[in-house]
């Protein structure tokens, strides 16, 4: 071997590490949005293809060296956009490792000790949630895909019920599905609606109430037909954190004989706590779940499907070649995920879970969502800021209005302060839609966000007010 790739891993994997503890030192203190232009990284990193080798540590260093500013600090503690959440120390430690294990976590013959991860992790969650023993569970890349995965399943069963095996015959000629979601479904249940052949826009809208949860008066009336049926509920509302009343609608979907999704991907975090816990109240008589873990815990990507009909999870994905090796009696992961070959993604939570223990998981989410409470409750206080939602998780809405202004200067106002802070670098937050008004979102979901960063982020958020509305005049 020559040249470069005489420089063995273990250099280049100490170095990459020294950087990375390096930047994970000062993510907890320095300014939050990239603090670069685009044109300034791409300055930095682009350029040709190199005809020629160059030095992996100089490769590695000016990678760190870029991501020093042109990161957005997101793994820090006044990060509150897009509920996008931190990694928990020992969860980006075991990432590490994945990455230079670089496991193939799909089949028990190529990574024994992913799968069993998996199956130990997968009991864990269960058990962390409240979920009955015998659900099946998969370790996909994001809420996102977990929809998809379980509307797959519910696809399959439907169908089977109505002798018509959909992955041999796919949806033409198939008995119809009617799909019932609600106005405020996230938008990747579209997404996967519209990937399964089931039409975005061929679903039912159920009206929702003030706070964006489906009415069950509602449902109940989109309920009087026959076939199969396929409801889409949600636990965690993207904008207010509003949960669907599930015992109502599993009430509904159950008499109905209706297949029940419930995308909970920040919600399900709730069952966790036993303050938040009523608000999933039935989630066990759901068909099927979708959860983001990298949305609380573990380093992009984490997202979580479970089921309460393993057989008909499983069927909807397999299919055989001959080079599939299955070891009889082992959990194959490949079965419960779209994905063929991937990465190893049961290790990130493993180490999470084993460190916290169900009480330090529990205190994550009771710290975020009382700290969610404080930052309304200090907004709320300056005279031309309103809380547009009940906090009832991690999720805080806010417009900014002076007394008298129509909903458009409202918004003017609203994006003028977003704007500046973002700019500011105190903290980030992003906007929203909300009913047609715009608003701040403020979504607190990292593991070491402390009082401290909530009264230096509001304290921020409010000078930029007063700073937009003196500008204003
Ligand atoms: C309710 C809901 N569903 C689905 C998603 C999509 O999650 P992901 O980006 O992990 O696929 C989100 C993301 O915020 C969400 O809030």
């Amino acid at each position: 071997m020559s040249g470069v790739m005489e420089h063995l891993t273990p250099p280049i994997a100490n170095r990459a590490a020294s950087h990375a503890c390096a930047y994970l030192e000062a993510v907890y203190e320095r300014a939050v949005g990239a603090t670069v232009s685009a044109d300034q990284l791409r300055r930095l990193l682009g350029g040709t293809l190199p005809e020629h080798e160059e030095d992996p540590l100089a490769v590695i260093d000016a990678i760190a060296e870029a991501g020093r500013s042109g990161t957005v600090a997101s793994q820090g503690p006044r990060y509150f956009g897009f509920v996008t959440g931190g990694s928990v120390p020992a969860a980006i430690a075991a990432d590490w490792l994945v990455s230079a294990w670089d496991q193939n976590a799909q089949m028990f013959v190529m990574s024994p000790i992913a799968a069993v991860v998996e199956q130990i992790v997968a009991v864990w969650l269960k058990d962390l949630f409240g979920l009955p023993g015998p659900w099946s569970v998969g370790f996909v890349t994001g809420a996102q895909m977990a929809n998809f995965t379980a509307l797959a399943a519910a696809r399959h069963h439907l169908l089977a019920q109505a002798d018509w095996d959909v992955e041999r015959h796919g949806l033409f000629g198939a008995p119809p599905i009617e799909v019932i979601v609600s106005d405020e479904s996230h938008r990747t249940i579209s997404t996967a609606l519209r990937m399964l052949g089931l039409g975005a826009e061929r679903a039912r809208r159920v009206e929702t109430d003030a706070h964006g949860r489906m009415r069950p008066d509602r449902l109940e009336s989109a309920l009087r037909s026959h076939g199969p049926c396929l409801v889409c509920a949600q636990a965690g509302n993207v904008n207010t954190g509003a949960f669907d009343p599930l015992e109502e609608i599993a009430g509904l979907t159950r008499s109905r004989g209706a297949w029940l999704h419930v995308d909970g991907a920040f919600g399900l975090w709730a069952a966790t706590s036993e303050v938040k816990r009523p608000l999933l109240a039935g989630i066990d008589r759901a068909d099927s779940i979708a959860t983001d873990a990298h949305k609380w815990l573990v380093p992009y990507d984490s997202g979580l499907v479970f089921t309460a009909h393993p057989e008909a999870h499983q069927q909807s994905l397999v299919a055989p070649a001959h080079y599939i090796q299955m070891t009889p009696g082992e959990r194959e992961p490949r079965s419960f995920t779209p994905d063929e070959s991937r990465r190893a993604r049961g290790f990130p939570l493993y180490a999470a879970l084993r460190t916290l223990g169900r009480s330090g998981v529990r205190d994550i989410v009771n710290r975020c969502c009382d700290l969610a409470v404080l930052m309304a409750s200090r907004l709320a206080a300056h005279d031309h800021a309103r809380v547009l939602n009940d906090v009832v998780l991690n999720q805080v809405l806010v417009q900014f209005r002076r007394p008298g202004a129509d909903d458009g200067t409202a918004a003017a106002l609203t994006q003028r302060v977003i704007a500046r802070v973002q700019a500011d670098g105190t903290c980030w937050v992003g906007g929203t839609k909300w009913h047609d008004l715009v608003a701040m979102r403020v979504s607190v979901s990292n593991w070491s966000t402390t009082a401290d960063d909530i009264d230096r982020s509001a304290t921020a958020i409010l000078s930029a007010l007063d700073a937009a509305i003196a500008e204003a005049g």
